[in-house]
């Protein structure tokens, strides 16, 4: 099940955010400013160390946004695909990172896509980073049936900075908010203790390996990584 108010909100976002300003576009700020270049290049390395990434790798990027992120991964392989369901991101992505047919962005659904997509088997590796949280949980299970059922030569899966509900901080923003942790239409999406994640990827046909993030990282506090692999059937 896609969800309308989520898309609403990413299209906002990316719609009222400067046209260079690709860090905020995407929501990747601390107290309101966008994240260095340090914190970029320590989630670039944590997502190739993560699937092991070798140069003949194609890979598909699930909630891509506006590219930024997709690009500096697909240059460390043969390329990839990106795909989002924010117009706007998508024509980002086209217009500042696409060079096809190497690296392509899709706008489209991602419960859809994976279920929809031709050629599922070109793909070696894949991720999904700061979004999967965003999907219904449905739908998040939808997703990982369909890379295992359709996607056969996907050797690795990178599902990164989803928010640890057994980690989650009793306020928020120094006030008494504390999110609903199964609410996927709220700005942090839905909360993970990293035993339900490893739980939703054997029901789903993957091992999942849980990875922190170096402790500079801006949300090492609050999220995790998890790498899946397929599960022997
Ligand atoms: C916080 S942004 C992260 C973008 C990118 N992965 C990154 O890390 O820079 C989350 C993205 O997920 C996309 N998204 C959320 N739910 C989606 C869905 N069901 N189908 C396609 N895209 C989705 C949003 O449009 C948004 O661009």
């Amino acid at each position: 099940m896609s969800s309308e108010k989520n898309r609403v909100f990413f299209e906002a976002l990316a719609r009222h955010s400067l046209p260079g300003d690709f860090w905020r576009q995407v929501g990747r700020t601390v107290d309101g400013a966008p994240v260095d270049e340090t914190q970029i290049a320590m989630t670039v390395a944590a997502i190739r160390r993560g699937l092991d990434l070798q140069a003949g790798d194609v890979v598909l990027d699930l909630g891509c946004g506006n590219g930024a992120l997709s690009r500096r991964v697909f240059d460390g392989c043969a390329g990839g695909v990106g795909v989002d369901f924010s117009e706007r991101m998508v024509a980002t992505a086209q217009a500042n990172f696409e060079d096809p047919p190497r690296v392509e962005f899709a706008c489209d659904e991602v419960e859809r896509y994976v279920w929809a997509a031709s050629e599922p088997e070109r793909f070696t590796k894949g991720l999904c980073f700061f979004a999967f949280q965003y999907l219904a949980p449905s739908s998040a299970q939808a997703v990982l049936r369909g890379l295992r059922a359709r996607f056969t030569s996907l050797d690795a899966f990178f599902v990164g900075d989803v928010p640890d509900k057994s980690r989650m901080p009793d306020s928020f923003y120094r006030g008494a908010y504390r999110p609903e942790p199964s609410d996927f239409e709220s700005p942090f999406g839905v909360w993970r203790a990293p035993s339900e994640f490893v739980e939703l990827a054997q029901r789903t046909g993957w091992n999942a390996e849980i990875q922190v993030m170096d402790a500079a990282y801006h949300a090492a506090h609050i999220r995790y990584n998890a790498v899946l692999r397929p599960a022997e059937s």
